[in-house]
C-alpha cells in the first residue's frame, strides 16, 4: 500500500481519462521537434499520437542531446499548452557518467569498494541535473556470468555481494539520503534495472530467453535489486525478458509478488523500451490490447515508447477490461515523482545553464581520474611494474595506444575524447621519449606496421602493450562467440617480446577477453578496462607507481571459450572437484582443460606482497549476535601496500544446493614492508540467510566454514556454528 500526498491525489481527481493515459506514456524527445517545438515528427505521428496528446504525455526519455536550454524549451511550450501545468519529466541513460565520462561500471565494480561508484554516481547526477535531466536510468545490477553479452559491460559482475554494494553506492549517489522525500537540486532519482534476470540471456544472446530456478532469482539475481531498494531507489525499469516464462513487464508475480510486496518498493516502474510490446513477440498475446491488460495489471506505470498504452488503455478502461481506479494508481505513482524531484514545485528545479557548461571543467575529470585509478586490474607481473620513472625511451606498441576511444558503450553525450595512453604516459613521466607505434590493426595484421613497431620496440627501454577491443564490441545489440584477444596482437605481442624483455601489456576492453595466449607470452599485464575520459592519465598513474593497483576482478576471466560460463560460486555438488583438476575420475571436470578459470573472481595484484596467516574465527555464532573473523596480514614485499583481503563463507549443511564459497566481507588493509597487522570481520546471522523453499528468508542452524584470503581460490580454513 502506497500513501499518497493530498497534492498528488487532488491533481488525479482533477485529471481527464487522456490526462492520466498521458501521464503513463514516455515519448523520446525528438517528439518535440528540434526546431518546431509542438510539431510531431518521427515515430509519434506514425504512430497516430494526436497533437493534443502530445501536451499530455507525462515524460520523455532524452538520448538525443545535452542542451539544456532545448529541454527547459520544451518544458515552457509543454506547460503552456498543458491543462493542469503538470511538468514533464525527463530522464535519460547515464550509465557510467553523463558528459564527464567514468569507467564502465564491470570497471567500477573491480574497485572492490563503493566509493568508486558512489562518486561517479553523485558526479554523474550533477551533471544530469544542471541539464536538466531528472531520472537517470541506471544503474545496471544484472548479475551476468556470461562475457559473451555485449552488455556484461554495463553489470557489477557474477557476485550478489558485489552486486549489492555496488547497487546501495549508486543509488546514494544519484539520489542523496533516502530519508528525505524531496530529493536535492543536485540529484536525480535512480531507475535501477533491469528488473529481473537479463544477465541470463541464452548463449549470451541479447534479448535472448532466460530461464533458471526461483533460488537463483532469489539468491543471485535479486540481493542488488534488494539493496537498491533498501536504499531508496525511486524507480524500476523491467528487463526485456522472462521469469518463469513470463516477461517481466508483464510478470505480476515478479513485479507484485516479488517487487511491491516481498521487497516493499514503494516507486515507479517504467518498462523498457518499447517492452510493453513484448509479450507478442513472445507469443503469448496475440495483440496489443492483451500485453496492455497484463502489464496493468503486473503493476508497470510507464510504457516507454511502446505505444500500447496510449492506443489501448482507454478502450480497455471503457470496457471494463482495466480498472480506472488501476489506473489512477500508476498515474499517482509518476505524480509522486514529479513531487519528489521538485517539479511540482518549480518545473524548473536545478537546470542551469552555466552549471551544464561547467561541468566539462576540470574538477570532474579530477574525480573520474581518481575513481579510474581504482578499476584497473594487475594480473600478472614477474618485476616489470611499477617502471621506473627514470626510463628515457618508452614504446607504446599497439592498436590501443592511440587515435582510441577508451570511454566505453553508453557515452550517449560525452563524446569519445578520452586521454590517450601515450598522452597520459607524458603528462606522468614527461621528461621521458615517448615513441608509438601500432603494429597491426586491432582485429588484423600489417606486415608494415609490424616491422616498425619491432624495430621501435629493439631501441626502447621498456614496452607497453595497447591491446584489446573495440568498445563498439560491447554494450546492447553486441554479442560475440569469439572473445579471445585478436590473433593480430597475439602475433604483435610474441614478436615484441623477441626483441625486448621489459613489456607490460595494457588490455582495454568493455568484457573479460580470453587472455590465456597472452599470459603465455608476456611477462606482465594489467587489465585496464575502459576507464572513460581520464583512461590515459589513470593507467599512466598505476604504471609508473604514482598509486598501486588494488583493483580486483568482479568476474572471472576464462581460460577458454568452451568453459564460458565460468564463475566462482558454483554449487558444491556430488562430484564436486574443488581444484578443477582433468585426472581425477568421476568428478566435474573437463577432459582437456581445468575448470577453473585463467584469473578467479577476486584476484589482483599489487605492488608488493602479502603473507595471510592465523585465520581464525570464533566457534559459536547466536542469533541476533555477531561473532569475529580474523587473520594476520604481513607486507612481504619491499613496497608500501594497500591490499584487498576477502571473506568467503560456505553453509555446509543447507536447505537447498549451496555455492561452495560466497564472498561476504571485504576489508583494505594499508601495509608498510614488513608490517603485519590483524584484520577483523564481524559475521552477523543477516550475511548467512537466503531464501528457502517456503520463499522465507533465514539463515540456517548448524556449520559454516570461513575461508579469508586474496581471491576466491581460497581454501576454507575455520569453522562456526550458529545456534
Ligand atoms: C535498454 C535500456 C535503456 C533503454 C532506453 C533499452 O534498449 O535496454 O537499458 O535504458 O533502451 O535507452
Amino acid at each position: 500500500m502506497i500513501n499518497y500526498s493530498s497534492r498528488v491525489e487532488t491533481l488525479v481527481s482533477k485529471m481527464t481519462l487522456s490526462e492520466k493515459i498521458g501521464q503513463t506514456f514516455q515519448a523520446v524527445s525528438a517528439a518535440y521537434g528540434k526546431n518546431k517545438i509542438g510539431c510531431l515528427t518521427g515515430p509519434l505521428n506514425d504512430e497516430k499520437i494526436s497533437d493534443d496528446f502530445i501536451w499530455q504525455i507525462g515524460s520523455v526519455i532524452d538520448n538525443t542531446n545535452f542542451d539544456c536550454d532545448y529541454l527547459k524549451s520544451i518544458q515552457e511550450e509543454y506547460l503552456k499548452n498543458s491543462r493542469l501545468k503538470i511538468p514533464l519529466l525527463f530522464m535519460s541513460d547515464a550509465i557510467h557518467g553523463y558528459r564527464t565520462m567514468c569507467p564502465i561500471p564491470l570497471a567500477l565494480a573491480c574497485a572492490f569498494d563503493e566509493k568508486p561508484a558512489f562518486e561517479t554516481a553523485s558526479l554523474t547526477a550533477k551533471e544530469l541535473r544542471a541539464a536538466g535531466i531528472h531520472i537517470a536510468f541506471a544503474p545496471v545490477l544484472d548479475i551476468c556470468r556470461d562475457p559473451r553479452w555485449g552488455r556484461i559491460t554495463e553489470t557489477p559482475g557474477e557476485d550478489p555481494f558485489i552486486g549489492s554494494l555496488m547497487a546501495k553506492a549508486y543509488v546514494k549517489g544519484f539520489q542523496g539520503d533516502s530519508n528525505n522525500y524531496f530529493i536535492e537540486d543536485n540529484k536525480v532519482g535512480s531507475a535501477i534495472k533491469h528488473f529481473a534476470g537479463y544477465g541470463f540471456v541464452a548463449g549470451g544472446r541479447d534479448y535472448d530467453e532466460t530461464d533458471f530456478s526461483v533460488n537463483t532469482l532469489q539468491n543471485l539475481i535479486l540481493p542488488p535489486f534488494k539493496s537498491a531498494v533498501d536504499a531508496g531507489a525511486m524507480m524500476v525499469m523491467t528487463a526485456f525478458t522472462c521469469v518463469g516464462a513470463v516477461p517481466c513487464t508483464n510478470n505480476k508475480m515478479l513485479l507484485n509478488d516479488i517487487l511491491r510486496e516481498q521487497m516493499q518498493f514503494k516507486g515507479t516502474i517504467i518498462s523498457d523500451y518499447g517492452s510493453v510490446g513484448d509479450v507478442c513477440g513472445y507469443g503469448i498475446a496475440a495483440d496489443p490490447s492483451g500485453t496492455v491488460k497484463t502489464a496493468v495489471e503486473a503493476g508497470c506505470d510507464i510504457d516507454m515508447m511502446s505505444f500500447h498504452y496510449p492506443n489501448e488503455l482507454e478502450k480497455l478502461i471503457k470496457n471494463g477490461a482495466i480498472s480506472e481506479s488501476q489506473l489512477d494508481k500508476m498515474v499517482a505513482n509518476v505524480l509522486t515523482l514529479k513531487e519528489r524531484i521538485g517539479l511540482l514545485d518549480d518545473p524548473f528545479k536545478g537546470i542551469c545553464s552555466a552549471e551544464n557548461k561547467k561541468y566539462l571543467g576540470i574538477e570532474n575529470r579530477e574525480i573520474s581520474r581518481s575513481v579510474s585509478r581504482k578499476c584497473p586490474v594487475l594480473l600478472k607481473n614477474e618485476n616489470i611494474l611499477p617502471f621506473s620513472k627514470k626510463i628515457k625511451k618508452i614504446a607504446v606498441i599497439g592498436p590501443m595506444g592511440e587515435n582510441v576511444s577508451y570511454v566505453g558503450a553508453w557515452s550517449l553525450f560525452g563524446g569519445d575524447d578520452s586521454v590517450q595512453l601515450t598522452e597520459g604516459i607524458k603528462n606522468v613521466v614527461p621528461n621521458a621519449n615517448i615513441l608509438f607505434e601500432k603494429g597491426c590493426d586491432i582485429e588484423e595484421d600489417n606486415a608494415g606496421l609490424l616491422s616498425t613497431a619491432i624495430n621501435l620496440a629493439k631501441k626502447a627501454d621498456a614496452v607497453i602493450l595497447a591491446l584489446g577491443e573495440h568498445w563498439y564490441r560491447t554494450g546492447e545489440n553486441n554479442s560475440r562467440t569469439n572473445i579471445n584477444l585478436p590473433l593480430s596482437q597475439i602475433k604483435l605481442a610474441k614478436e615484441i617480446m623477441r626483441v625486448n624483455k621489459s613489456v607490460v601489456a595494457t588490455v582495454f576492453t568493455g568484457r573479460p577477453l580470453i587472455l590465456q595466449e597472452l599470459s603465455d607470452i608476456v611477462p606482465a599485464i594489467m587489465l585496464c578496462w575502459f576507464l572513460g575520459h581520464e583512461t590515459g592519465n589513470a593507467v599512466a598513474d598505476l604504471l609508473f607507481g604514482d598509486y598501486e593497483p588494488t583493483g580486483r576482478l568482479a568476474v572471472s576471466i576464462p581460460k577458454s571459450m568452451g568453459q564460458i560460463p565460468v564463475y566462482y560460486n558454483r554449487f558444491k555438488t556430488s562430484h564436486f572437484n574443488e581444484d578443477g583438476n582433468t585426472d581425477v575420475d568421476w568428478q566435474t571436470k573437463y577432459t582437456d582443460s581445468s575448470i577453473l578459470p585463467e584469473y578467479p573472481f577476486g584476484f589482483g595484484l599489487g605492488y608488493s606482497d602479502i603473507e595471510i596467516t592465523d585465520v581464525q574465527v570464533e566457534p559459536v555464532l547466536k542469533r541476533f549476535g555477531t561473532i569475529k573473523a580474523v587473520c594476520n596480514v604481513k607486507n612481504t614485499g619491499k613496497r608500501k601496500t594497500t591490499q584487498v583481503i576477502q571473506l568467503y563463507i560456505n553453509d555446509v549443511v543447507a536447505e537447498i544446493a549451496h555455492p561452495y564459497k560466497e564472498l561476504k566481507g571485504i576489508k583494505k588493509v594499508e601495509l608498510e614492508p614488513n608490517q603485519t597487522k590483524k584484520v577483523v570481520f564481524e559475521i552477523s546471522e543477516e550475511l548467512l540467510k537466503y531464501y528457502h523453499l517456503d520463499g522465507k528468508i533465514f539463515a540456517d542452524n548448524g556449520l559454516f566454514r570461513i575461508g579469508i584470503g586474496k581471491d576466491s581460490s581460497v581454501k576454507m580454513q575455520a569453522e562456526f556454528e550458529l545456534i
